[in-house]
């Protein structure tokens, strides 16, 4: 990627960005799906701060802020807790260290399931604080007038079927859902209720395969999987489970990296030069001239 900054006034005034790249767009991201079909399947993973979208912006589609930040950042037990400010500090962090994914940020729970108003209030807020170009809310159906209300008013919204762990306590946990005919034929009604609604992409997170396969073929919104299907039209992952940041690996997640073991063995290292006194050595010490 060349690091010459060309000010591009076709995105902004304000903001250079670097050439070549150019930040997707929703429309583009869209048009990924074509009479039903998705040539090139779309890549999302998340990021929560700077450094790691600079370093996952080339090889992404979307980067989601997701609100799984809680229990990766910030030790919470559940994404319960997230509140706006911090959506929308991690938001404006993933956007600035970014110029080629199409960002999208979590709404938190509390934060839209009032009504369509309290929706517009909180999800205006988040594009306004970030510049982040869509955000992201769960539930089927009963999220359709909001997503409805928020897409006609420029709001662009992905939406989350299936397991939505802000139902982690309506749901009895994390467990994979579309076991049953009642809840197969629900999760399909959710996903074309919020595609009708506008939605412009779905993420469809752990559910029977034939469920995301069915679905993935009813509807003409791209869906991403996340313990789906590989015949989703994209997938996601949450990236410090794909690099092996925790003991825990749900089923879903591939580790393509040991990154616990390199951080462990690094402060292992460091702490015994420490105290053996060889570090700091002469390279990282100012000695007089
Ligand atoms: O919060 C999150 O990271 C998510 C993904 C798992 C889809 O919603």
């Amino acid at each position: 990627m060349s690091t010459t900054f060309n000010l591009d006034t076709s995105t902004s005034r304000a903001n250079p960005t670097p050439s070549p790249m150019k930040r997707l767009t929703v429309p583009a991201i869209q048009r990924r799906k074509f009479e039903g079909k998705t040539e090139e399947p779309l890549v999302m993973l998340t990021a929560y701060t700077a450094r790691q979208a600079q370093l996952l912006d080339a090889h992404c589609d979307i980067l989601l802020v997701g609100d799984s930040l809680g229990q990766v950042i910030y030790g919470l037990p559940s994404t319960l807790p997230v509140t706006l400010e911090m959506m929308c500090a991690h938001g404006a962090a993933v956007v600035r260290g970014s110029y080629h994914s199409l960002v999208v940020v979590d709404m938190p729970f509390g934060s839209y399931e009032q009504g369509p108003q309290q929706a517009f209030e909180s999800a205006s807020r988040i594009m306004a604080e970030t510049g982040c170009a869509a955000v992201k809310l769960e539930g089927g159906a009963v999220m359709a007038e909001t997503i409805a209300f928020l897409t006609k008013r420029g709001i662009p919204v992905m939406a989350h079927v299936g397991l939505t762990p802000q139902a982690v306590n309506a749901l009895g946990g994390y467990a994979a859902r579309g076991r049953s005919q009642e809840e197969h034929e629900k999760i399909i009604s959710d996903g074309k209720a919020i595609a009708d609604a506008g939605a412009f992409a779905v993420v469809v997170e752990g559910v029977v395969e034939p469920i995301a396969i069915a679905l993935t073929q009813s509807i003409e919104i791209p869906t991403i999987g996340i313990g789906a299907s590989a015949q989703c039209d994209g997938q996601v992952l949450v990236t410090e489970d794909m690099l092996g940041m925790f003991e825990r690996v749900p089923r879903f997640v591939k580790r393509y990296e040991d990154i616990a073991t390199t951080i462990s063995k690094a402060a292992e290292t460091y702490a015994q030069e420490v105290r053996a006194r060889s570090f700091p050595g002469k390279e990282q010490t100012y000695q007089p001239k």
